[in-house]
């Protein structure tokens, strides 16, 4: 039953990377400006460990080298997704296949800045997100910090033929819980390459010392 659902969400998100490239696909950006707000605001030093959950084929990668960030590792259920970014970054980054809503091969209390654009709002049953949640709160050092980027609430409610979980800050303070502080968040829009408009909300939190 748990192998099936890991199954067939990895099967769908390798045949959308194989059936459009990286610059086709709904959530493609050039620039990753409000991440990249958002992850100098947290005040990491530039070898802090920063883990890019559901990182695609993200270009994200290549703007935090190109900011002086050096300790990067992209996770993403997609072989193929990741293929293409380490095609270009090779052993800049490392690089890790794995299901987020399953236990991660990732040291506890390793990570100082967990991110993810347009990721959990994916996980629309219990079981999905509390595995997610887990790695989070297992992974992510006290005095760590969380960006989460998701559909607003007035955004679309699908993305890539699935069901979304949608977010506002409130409720993504909610799903962290009081362990976690919300530093900052940022309601945007955000346009796909076919000219669609896809509301934001992304959010900075602190994990608490
Ligand atoms: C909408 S894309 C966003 C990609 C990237 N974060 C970006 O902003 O370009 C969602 C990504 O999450 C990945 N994903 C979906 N479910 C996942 C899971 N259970 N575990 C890890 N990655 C997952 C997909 O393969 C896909 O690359």
């Amino acid at each position: 039953m748990v192998a099936k659902r890991s199954h067939s969400t990895k099967e769908h998100w390798q045949s959308v990377y194989s059936l459009k490239s990286a610059q086709e696909v709904g959530w493609f950006q050039a620039q990753h400006e409000v991440s990249i707000e958002f992850i100098n605001n947290s005040g990491i030093i530039k070898d802090a460990r920063i883990l890019d959950v559901g990182s695609g084929a993200t270009t994200l990668l290549d703007d935090l080298l190109d900011e002086g960030y050096s300790n990067i590792v992209a996770m993403d259920i997609s072989a193929s997704a990741l293929a293409v970014s380490r095609k270009r970054l090779a052993d800049l980054i490392t690089w890790e296949v794995a299901d987020i809503t399953y236990p991660l091969d990732i040291e506890e209390n390793s990570i100082d800045l967990w991110h993810d654009r347009a990721v959990l709002h994916f996980f629309t049953s219990n079981i999905e997100k509390q595995g997610y949640l887990k790695n989070l709160k297992r992974v992510v050092k006290r005095g760590g910090f969380v960006i989460i980027e998701t559909f607003s609430p007035e955004g679309a409610p699908q993305c890539s033929g699935l069901d979304l979980q949608r977010y506002d800050e409130e409720m993504l303070e909610q799903f962290l819980g009081s362990d976690f502080e919300l530093i900052l968040f940022k309601r945007h829009v955000h346009s796909t390459p076919s000219g669609a408009k896809r509301p934001y909300v992304s959010t900075l939190f602190k994990r608490r010392e």
